[in-house]
């Protein structure tokens, strides 16, 4: 018997296709999710300078992320107060003033409407101040990641990152200076719900020895199916948050083609020198390969010894552009860094033979969960329900063995509070009536 349900039943662990496609879930999402939430805008070592500047997405806008003549950063809508127009049309650059392509007004790093055409024109009324580009209204870094949030009222990001952080560090902060993102951002459009791919990240260590099987023979994988017998808890082990936030830990591999001796030496040698802001349990993770996820859409993958960074950005309730970047240490010799930047973009960016098999999952995926009759019948993610340990240690958050879809189901747990809105009535409730 086919029933509509509710759209995430967190007890029972469903969740219901229709959250991927509905336009009015999308619409109430970009309310309650992405305007509410700490959303990843770029990395510090990208806007080093006075007036360099980054394009970001907050949940669908185009943002920008400019560092400013006062060297503060600040992030706008990349949109013209005149009359919309985008006024970066590039990834990444350095410059005191962007002027706008369609009638010519111009803004300052600050913000500031900085020239206007005609200006005589405009009468006495007219006042630049009121001009300025729409700022977001909260900026704040952790670990060199940068993120905006569009409510000012917002807890702050260390308490939206909450548990997380504790992990965040093994990766952003295994070395004093912490990671470096090379230039280039890849991006790729897929007719997918971004939840699909926020969902895998927040924990789906299962379908790793299904889904790139293909990777084995390749010699990519050194033994997918390890994940499968239990592995031992001290390396390979999920992590779900109540935030939201997910974390994978799996025991260090490297690709093929990796010079294994001096890669060693190196990773050895960043291991002894790891940070004293670092506790002896996070200093031994710093060498585990690591799948993060920031609730709602950020991720990285620290893995087969290359390191980047994705979002997944909201396009539309079944349209979602992925951006990856690659990173490394920041203070790594130069052969580690661009051997972290090939490995990444090999196996973890658009084109990289893993993520190709990601992006043709989520496309069945999405295929499937659109069927007329497909799409009352909630989605199952019961692995791990009833048999999940509890492990206590200083690693915070809920641990298990994987695979486990905890850090799956979390994710959606925690959308589902915020769809919910805090409001009389909740909206998921009404929704599915
Ligand atoms: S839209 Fe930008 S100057 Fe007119
Ligand atoms: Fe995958």
């Amino acid at each position: 018997m086919l029933s509509d349900g509710p759209f995430v039943d967190v007890e029972r662990r469903t969740v219901s296709p229709r959250v991927f496609y509905e336009p009015e879930v999308y619409e109430r999402e970009r309310a309650l999710i992405f305007a509410r939430s700490w959303l990843y805008l770029g990395h510090e070592s990208e806007i080093e300078e006075k007036n360099s500047y980054v394009s970001a997405d907050m949940g669908g806008d185009p943002v920008i992320l400019w560092r400013g003549p006062d060297g503060k950063a600040r992030a706008f809508l990349n949109t013209c107060t005149h009359r919309g127009v985008k006024i970066c049309r590039v990834d990444r650059g350095k410059s005191k003033v962007l002027t706008c392509p369609y009638h010519g007004w111009s803004f300052n790093s600050a913000g500031e409407l900085a020239g206007v055409p005609a200006r005589e024109r405009y009468g006495p009324t007219f006042n630049p101040q009121e001009w300025g580009l729409l700022e977001v209204p909260r900026v704040e870094a952790y670990a060199g990641l940068v993120f905006g949030n569009m409510n000012p009222e917002a807890e702050s990001l260390v308490d939206f990152l909450g548990d997380i952080r504790w992990y965040l560090d093994t990766q952003f902060k295994r070395t004093a200076k912490g990671r470096v993102v090379f230039p280039g951002v890849q991006k790729i459009t897929l007719d997918v719900n971004w939840k699909l791919a926020s969902e895998q990240f927040g924990g789906d260590s299962l379908h790793v020895s299904t889904a790139h099987r293909s990777c084995k023979p390749l010699g990519m994988l050194g033994d997918p199916n390890k994940f499968h017998k239990g592995a031992p808890l001290q390396y390979d082990f999920n992590v779900s948050t109540d935030q939201g936030h997910g974390w994978a830990s799996l025991s260090p591999d490297v690709a093929p083609g990796t010079p294994v001796e001096q890669f060693d030496a190196y990773e050895a040698e960043v291991y002894r020198n790891a940070p004293d802001c670092l506790t002896p349990r996070q200093k031994e993770l710093t060498l585990t390969g690591a799948v993060g996820f920031v609730f709602p859409n950020f991720a990285f993958i620290s893995f087969l010894g290359g390191f980047g960074l994705r979002l997944f950005v909201p396009k539309g309730p079944q349209k979602t552009e992925v951006w990856f970047w690659s990173a490394a240490d920041a203070e790594a010799p130069d052969w580690r860094k661009e051997l972290s930047r090939q490995l990444n973009i090999r196996s973890f960016t658009a084109g990289g033979v893993v993520d190709a098999d990601d992006n043709e999952m989520w496309l069945q995926a999405q295929k499937g969960l659109t069927g007329y009759f497909r799409r009352n019948k909630p989605f199952n993610y019961q692995l791990g329900l009833g048999i999940e340990g509890v492990y206590e240690d200083e690693r915070p958050g809920r641990l298990d063995n994987i695979p486990i879809e905890s850090g799956v189901i979390g994710f959606h747990r925690r959308w589902h509070q915020l769809m919910e809105g805090g409001g009389d009535r909740p909206y998921l409730a009404e929704a599915a009536e």
